[in-house]
């Protein structure tokens, strides 16, 4: 469902990203994980369609996002590390603008937010501006409209950071749902723990280039630490 092959992105004579190879299948759920200034961020850019590759590809769903932006980006979501919504749109009023340029058919809308808003527990500021809105407020509404559209791919970018625990206990539930219902989720997160129980899948990237990737237990057999191994164990080891 996600491809990127031999991906590059250069900023001035700085490889940001370095011949990135990786798939993500329907279905599974892949964790990007690395280090501070790693490359993650410019990858999920490039495969949201909003930066440009150097050189190399990224497709969704067969469409290459560079070629076929818009019709990769109608089957794709992404929710981007600082959440952007438009400030002068009430909560409501943002679900039905995302539920309308992604054609959900409006009596689906009508039956759908109310319970999005409940679900994120929303509903009481439904009818207030976005620009009063909390960060983890902004974050739950983007993930109610990521819910809305059901797309077959989503870019998560460290979607629990400022999110309360009630939340993300939410959050991981959904994210599990949105992968059992056919789409392939593809997040970039520093919270090791959360990825090992969440992601069937990991890849460590260190300095734009891909380490290594695997199913978790693949990854975690990797460590050379005694006793019980952790994802953690084999990312603090390989980016030593
Ligand atoms: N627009 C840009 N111009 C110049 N350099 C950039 C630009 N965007 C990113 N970089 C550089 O590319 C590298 C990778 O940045 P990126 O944001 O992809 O890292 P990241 O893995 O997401 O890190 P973090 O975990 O801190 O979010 C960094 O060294 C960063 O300074
Ligand atoms: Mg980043």
């Amino acid at each position: 469902m996600i491809e990127i092959n031999n991906l590059t992105k250069t900023f001035g004579s700085f490889k940001a990203v370095d011949g990135l190879s990786l798939k993500v299948a329907p279905g599974e759920i892949f964790g990007f994980l690395g280090p501070n200034g790693a490359g993650k961020t410019t990858t999920v850019k490039i495969l949201s369609g909003i930066m440009r590759p150097t050189s190399g590809t990224a497709s969704v769903a067969g469409f290459d996002v560079a070629k076929e932006p818009l019709a990769a980006k109608r089957v794709m979501a992404y929710i981007p590390d600082e959440p952007f919504v438009y400030p002068k749109l009430t909560g409501w009023e943002f679900l039905r603008f995302i539920g309308d340029i992604y054609a959900v058919p409006a009596a689906e809308q009508r039956r759908r937010i109310p319970e999005l808003l409940e679900t994120f527990e929303l509903a009481a500021h439904a009818g207030e501006l976005l620009e009063s809105y909390s960060h983890g407020m902004k974050q739950k509404l983007l993930i109610a409209s990521v819910l809305l559209r059901r797309p077959k791919a989503v870019l998560f970018d460290e979607p629990t950071v400022g999110l309360d625990p009630k939340s993300i206990r939410r959050f991981k539930t959904l994210l599990t749902d949105i992968a059992r219902d056919g789409a392939a989720v593809f997040m970039c997160t520093h919270i090791l723990d959360m990825a090992e129980k969440l992601c069937h899948t990991v890849g460590i990237i260190y300095r734009g280039r891909l380490i290594t990737k695997g199913t978790v237990d693949e990854v975690k057999a990797l460590t050379t630490a005694q006793g019980a191994r952790s994802l953690e164990d084999v990312f603090l080891e390989l980016t030593e």
